[in-house]
């Protein structure tokens, strides 16, 4: 039984990997128009929310155009990563309106409720926590997005309340 799992798991789960990035790619017309929107998807579609240097070859490959350019665009883009990262992604807004409505408190709690500072990771590899520029809702600052789900009209009681809901979410 041990036997057949080691001979069994790694292939199977590169398989699985694999066939998860190609399929993702493979909704993309071969272009470089497509890169930023390709590289997104496929980053969120992994547990570790990174792109590793074997993703670069295949998405440079798949696009045509090379591995250095797919390099230059996760470095200049602050969403997508190289970095393993998180379970959950929290993106704290630093743009104006949120700060005039007290984001720093907000993020100081996160830090303070999540024992790390901007741009590190717990580790348990639950939570990382990082900057983002305005997420659109303005008019009900302070806001921040945990994966794909935006919350506003934050106050430290209600990021006490979230946190403590994702932490729920592992067992
Ligand atoms: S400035 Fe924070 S949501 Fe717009």
């Amino acid at each position: 039984m041990i036997l057949i799992f080691f001979v069994w798991s790694p292939f199977y789960q590169e398989q699985e990997k694999n066939m998860s990035l190609k399929t993702i790619l493979e909704k993309f017309p071969r272009s470089e128009t497509y890169l930023i929107s390709a590289l997104l998807e496929f980053q969120d579609s992994k547990p570790d929310h990174c792109i590793s240097d074997e993703d670069i070859c295949t998405v440079a490959d798949y696009l045509g155009i090379t591995e250095s350019k797919v390099c230059s665009v996760i470095s200049f883009y602050t969403l997508l990563s190289r970095q393993p990262r998180g379970k959950y992604i929290i993106r704290v807004c630093k743009d104006v309106p949120c700060f005039l409505n007290s984001s720093t408190t907000i993020l100081e709690a996160l830090e303070d409720i999540l024992g790390i500072h901007v741009g590190e990771t717990t580790e348990n590899r639950l939570f990382t926590l990082e900057y983002t520029s305005c997420l659109g809702c303005c008019n009900k600052a302070p806001a921040m997005m945990i994966n794909g789900t935006t919350y506003t009209d934050l106050t430290v009681n209600k990021i006490k309340t979230i946190i403590s809901d994702y932490k729920g979410r592992q067992l």
